[in-house]
């Protein structure tokens, strides 16, 4: 090695330990238990907690609020309508188990205001004028050991467990609106006609495809449920049931079309072709007597609210099979 070399080198390590100390010095006190004060206007915090800004969605503003005197919860929007119910039904149930005051950011409150009455959770705009100390943030009620801390849910979250404690609270809390029941009721009607039967039982069927296919398999290595999985579960409730009507809804109705057909079942397919009737779909499941599902959050939590028998597709250590897992009528079928 030439001197030239010895005193590059030299100077490479001395930089690196000046950079190892460097980070050690300036970013541990970050993860220190006494982190600093960071206070955030929560009118700019709930800009963060949307993808997009909830500046328009109007909320009736309720000044009279006073600011929260220990931490709050509210969670990250993530996802769809399936994906956004959870996030609210997970705020619902960590506030209810910790005694925190829960607040939704407005665009999670804007998704479930077209479909539910009456939510309880008001939006984060009611305290928005106050300050939050985002040093003291955590995403779980597992995390969570002082009452100055915000539980803030991340998204795509699904805290089930904490919610199956209060499950006919949580069907109260999401209390369909009246022109959604409606048509729910007369849609049922309507197809129990058509089958000429008095006394039919419902059993509802979600049918997962499009992205999560592909979800399913990067995340689990699991691939779709197989026709012959919707098929046997259909006849578990034919032969447990009189006069069963099968309801199916799905994002992709083509496919279930093409590939549920059965002469030994009576089956009617609900969901638009383009998917556009969410709202709908979901009511007209939560009207079923019984539902077969196989995973997804939108799937999930219509069996919640239909209330009856559920199958479920398995897929181990997936959260739909561990609440099958749990409840006594929910089974679980591969
Ligand atoms: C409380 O939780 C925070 C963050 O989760 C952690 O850093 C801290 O050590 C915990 N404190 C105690 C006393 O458990
Ligand atoms: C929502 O609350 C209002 C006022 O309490 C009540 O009149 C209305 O019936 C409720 N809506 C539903 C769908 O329960
Ligand atoms: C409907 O069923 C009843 C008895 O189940 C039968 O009397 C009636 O003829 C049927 N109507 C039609 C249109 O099939
Ligand atoms: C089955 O569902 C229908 C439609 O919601 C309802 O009218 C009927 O009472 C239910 N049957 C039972 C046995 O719960
Ligand atoms: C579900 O799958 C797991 C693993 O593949 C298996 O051990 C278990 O027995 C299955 N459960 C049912 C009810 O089929």
């Amino acid at each position: 090695m030439t001197h030239m070399q010895q005193h590059i080198l030299a100077s490479a390590i001395i930089l690196a330990l000046v950079v190892v100390c460097g980070i050690h010095v300036f970013l541990f006190p970050m993860y220190t238990s006494n982190p600093p004060m960071r206070h955030t206007k929560v009118s700019v915090y709930e800009q963060a907690l949307c993808r997009a800004n909830p500046k328009h969605v109007k909320m009736p503003v309720e000044w009279k609020n006073p600011c929260p005197m220990y931490g709050i919860v509210s969670a990250v929007q993530g996802g769809r309508l399936g994906n956004q119910i959870w996030e609210y039904a997970s705020v619902w149930a960590t506030a209810r188990r910790t005694g925190l005051e829960p607040f939704m950011p407005r665009c999670i409150l804007k998704t479930l205001q077209q479909y539910f009455d009456n939510l309880s959770i008001p939006p984060l705009s009611y305290i928005g004028r106050c300050t939050l100390d985002i040093g003291q943030v955590v995403n779980s009620p597992g995390q969570w050991n002082s009452t100055d801390q915000n539980i803030i849910i991340p998204r795509h979250a699904a805290y089930w467990s904490l919610i199956l404690g209060w499950l006919d609270d949580i069907r109260r809390e999401f209390t369909l609106k009246p022109s959604l029941k409606k048509y729910a009721e007369i849609r049922l009607a309507n197809i129990a006609s058509t089958f000429n039967k008095s006394s039919p039982t419902f059993v509802g069927i979600h049918v997962r495809r499009t992205d999560y296919v592909d979800y399913l398999w990067q995340k689990f290595q699991v691939r779709a449920a197989p026709v012959e999985y919707y098929l046997s579960a259909m006849g578990y409730f034919s032969k447990k049931y009189k006069n069963v009507l099968f309801i199916v809804a799905s994002d992709s109705i083509r496919w279930c079309k093409y590939n549920l057909r059965s002469s030994s079942h009576k089956i009617t397919f609900i969901s638009d072709i383009e998917a556009r009737g969410v709202g709908r779909d979901l009511a007209v499941l939560a009207a079923c007597n019984h539902s077969i599902i196989d995973y997804g959050t939108y799937g999930t939590f219509a069996a919640i609210m239909a209330a009856g028998e559920t199958v479920v597709y398995n897929v181990s250590s997936y959260f739909s099979t561990m609440i099958a897992e749990v409840l006594p009528n929910w089974h679980i079928m591969s």
